[in-house]
């Protein structure tokens, strides 16, 4: 019998791969970790983080920045910088700050877990702390704080015109600044410029006007982020020298210019096919760099990135148990598992992302395709493709089977408990708004209240573990 499922994993991917065997009972492990152990346990469903993974990617990445630099003979260093907002979890911040990393906040809340995890003493005034993002007051108010005080390495990197003189009236000391230049997005996209950053033409006259007789200002650090990631495009390729032209004729005029940050974006497996060349890209990105700066006669900058998917999405997983399954018409069969695909993994529903789905056990059935349906009402509330087909298949169950089919998906730690509000946490811990009810009295007059507060960082912090 050649059409078990597990002779079409082993047909279609090199396998086991790294994080993923199977072990002598047939059981998946998820990086040596028995899952089989964990469901029995606690029972599903559940997320499971392997926090040694997101060391292991910090070294991997740092590792060949390093060596693409000595091989390249490139002058400038490497820092390798966490974006917060992929997952804020204490035991997260913790794993990643005994590797030597700086970090990268886009709220004002954001910048408390920072001053918590100073009182930790997990990091200390030398940390860079790279604050984006675009700036309401509070956040705005939370730089000044931070840097008029304590973090001599804390770089706001402005967004707009007006961000830029909110500092000017607020710092009471030379401060490091960045500015962010906008890319232009994807062309199949909505919009032709990010509405992140300064527009790319007025970058240079920007600096002319209010940076460069400004006291109190020590432009060091030029940003841009590619949204849909680092990928072998043309696309990429351009907006990278797009952004290094503009750091060369900046640097021409601005002699404390000395990083430039290329922000997040390198990807993660989310499909046992896989496949990116992290060191031929990384090669390139240094060698790009160099390149134009030497062409413009410039010295090559230290060279800063944000990765946050990259970083703490291998870690995790999340779990679930198959409770039935459901043929609805002659070809559309569905597998109902214990919780939500919307709500646990909402850049499935959200984003169409796609993430590594393996059965647990039951590898020796024979494999059929099927549906995945969460357990909201929703319609939107399933999942049925993967990377590069539009069809899941999955061991069958056979009705007189004692033990039901338990699924995983991996390498979720990125963002989904974030988005999805775990606990009641937010998207870049921007946090829920305060609740306005509405009566109207006996008299039919209009009578407001308000039944909830703006939720608060505390609130957000204790949920986060800090
Ligand atoms: C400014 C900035 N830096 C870094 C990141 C992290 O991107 P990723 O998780 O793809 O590495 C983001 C994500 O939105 C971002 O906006």
């Amino acid at each position: 019998m050649n059409n078990r499922y597990v002779d079409l994993i082993d047909q279609t991917f090199y396998f086991p791969q790294e994080g993923f065997d199977i072990d002598s009972n047939g059981y998946l492990e998820f990086n040596g970790v028995p899952l089989k152990y964990l469901i029995e346990k606690y029972g599903t469903p559940f997320k499971v983080y392997y926090l040694p993974r997101i060391g292991e990617q910090i070294k991997k990445a740092k590792n060949l920045f390093t060596r693409a630099i000595k091989a390249s003979g490139y002058t400038g260093r490497y820092y390798y910088s966490y974006c917060t907002k992929s997952n804020h979890f204490s035991h997260v911040l913790e794993e990643v700050l005994q590797h030597d990393v700086q970090l990268e906040t886009s709220s004002a809340f954001d910048l408390d877990l920072i001053q918590r995890l100073a009182a930790r003493n997990l990091i200390n005034p030398a940390n860079y702390i790279i604050c984006n993002g675009f700036k309401p007051e509070n956040y705005k108010r939370r730089i000044v704080e931070l840097i008029n005080t304590t973090f001599d390495n804390l770089i706001p990197v402005c967004d707009n015109v007006e961000e830029l003189s909110y500092y000017a009236s607020n710092f009471t000391k030379k401060c490091k600044i960045g500015l962010r230049v906008a890319t232009e997005e994807e062309p199949n996209f909505e919009f032709y410029t990010s509405r992140l950053g300064i527009r790319n033409s007025e970058v240079i006259p920007l600096y002319k006007e209010k940076i460069v007789d400004n006291p109190l200002f020590e432009l060091k650090m030029l940003h841009f982020f590619v949204d849909t990631g680092i990928k072998d495009t043309l696309y990429y390729w351009g907006e990278l020298k797009k952004a290094l032209k503009v750091y060369c004729s900046l640097r021409k005029l601005c002699p404390t210019l000395n990083a430039i940050n290329i922000g997040g974006g390198l990807p993660i497996r989310n499909s046992l096919g896989f496949e990116f060349d992290y060191k031929y890209m990384i090669r390139e990105i240094v060698n790009n760099v160099q390149s134009a700066c030497a062409s413009e006669q410039v010295e090559m900058p230290d060279i800063f990135t944000e990765f946050g998917k990259y970083t703490v999405g291998e870690s995790g997983a999340n779990i679930f148990e198959t409770l039935a399954q459901k043929q609805q018409n002659d070809s559309e069969k569905w597998y109902m598992i214990d919780n939500s695909l919307m709500t646990t993994l909402p850049d499935t529903w959200g984003i169409g992302e796609r993430f590594i789905l393996l059965p647990i056990n039951k590898w020796k059935n024979e494999y059929q395709r099927v549906n995945i349906g969460g357990l909201s009402c929703d319609n939107s509330d399933y999942y049925n493709a993967e990377v590069n087909q539009a069809q899941v298949y999955l061991p069958t169950i056979d009705s007189d089977d004692t033990e039901p089919l338990y699924l995983g998906f991996f390498h979720t730690g990125a963002y989904q408990d974030s988005i999805s509000g775990y606990g009641g946490i937010k998207h870049c811990l921007i946090p829920s708004p305060k609740q306005i009810l509405i009566y109207r009295d006996e008299l039919g007059n209009l009578v407001d209240i308000m039944a909830r507060p703006e939720q608060t960082s505390d609130e957000m912090l204790k949920i986060l573990g800090y």
